[in-house]
């Protein structure tokens, strides 16, 4: 099977759980060292030869299609002042893929959001990226998660999604696999199900969905028949927990590291990690985190 050149990113959500930056910031356009967080999604997307990007967009998200737009005045200012990296960073994104914009008119929930870019998606599979979340490999041998996904759909032709282990505390806020009561010795392995954010007591198994997916295109029939679900929404955990009982269904752990980006735990733990790997940033954090931050960290511990 062909590996996918389509991705749906969706970033209609309201990022009420970073709020007030995020009245009229989009939060995939929140900076991480000097990217916003939605170019090292579309980044990881390019990695998996992804060549046609839909981002289903809400109100008020204009500044990412802005983002991805041509610039004359600043090409030409950096082009007389000879700062060409800084013009092949820009450029590096823009001219790899092509960007789509798709309008969510009702923000009924991710599994709509995805089925909002079907006019684009025709008949062919696609990947899903969630873009508040940055998943950027260990080491630089390995691959990102997308591109891993892409080679497992590529040997069974079947919808594979990303899987993580995960802590008991965090059952709740995740969409969680269900392996049909025997875990599974060999991956990619086929799933019995999924349940989106169940109470720990229900939780069929302790993998959870880090929000990366590759899908035949069979699951836009099972989110179009879906019926609101956890808060209301139409959850696309509940149309993969559908289409997994008509088709295969894989789960692949991954081994990337995850920034949950567009939390305000997370926001700052992906700029301390991603600025450490950064060659112009790197050694100047290194060096604050080594020599200054233990002082501040006494200074600012709480009496107990
Ligand atoms: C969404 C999905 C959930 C997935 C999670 C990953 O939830 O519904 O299944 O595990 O993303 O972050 P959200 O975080 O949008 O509430």
């Amino acid at each position: 099977m062909k590996k996918p050149t389509k991705a749906v990113i969706p970033v209609a959500g309201l990022g009420t759980r970073f709020l007030p930056a995020t009245k009229s910031i989009p939060k995939e356009m929140l900076t991480i060292v000097d990217a916003p967080i939605i170019f090292y999604v579309i980044e990881e997307a390019i990695h998996a030869g992804i060549q046609d990007i839909v981002l289903i967009q809400g109100r008020g998200k204009t500044a990412i299609e802005d983002f991805f737009d041509t610039s004359y005045e600043l090409e030409d200012k950096l082009m007389r002042d000879n700062k060409y990296y800084l013009l092949d960073r820009l450029n590096e994104i823009r001219n790899k893929v092509n960007i789509i914009s798709i309008r969510q008119k009702h923000p009924l929930g991710l599994g709509h959001a995805v089925l909002c870019a079907q006019p684009v998606l025709g008949n062919e599979p696609f990947a899903v990226l969630l873009g508040d979340e940055i998943m950027l490999p260990q080491a630089p041998h390995e691959d990102y998660t997308t591109a891993e996904l892409s080679k497992a759909f590529e040997a069974t032709g079947h919808s594979t999604v990303a899987i993580m282990s995960i802590q008991e505390v965090d059952v709740q806020k995740y969409g969680i696999v269900d392996f049909g009561g025997r875990l599974p010795q060999e991956f990619p392995a086929r799933v019995a199900g999924f349940v989106e954010k169940p109470n720990l007591n229900n939780a069929p198994s302790l993998w959870a969905l880090p929000g990366r997916y590759i899908f035949s295109s069979s699951i836009l029939d099972e989110l179009k028949n879906q019926k609101p679900g956890k808060l209301g929404e139409i959850q696309l955990t509940d149309a993969m927990n559908s289409l997994s009982k008509k088709e295969p269904v894989y789960a692949l752990p991954t081994r990337n590291i995850r920034y949950d980006a567009g939390d305000k735990v997370g926001y700052p733990i992906a700029n301390i990690e991603i600025g450490l790997r950064h060659p112009d940033v790197g050694p100047f954090l290194r060096n604050y985190l080594q020599n200054q931050l233990p002082l501040l960290l006494k200074q600012t511990a709480r009496p107990s």
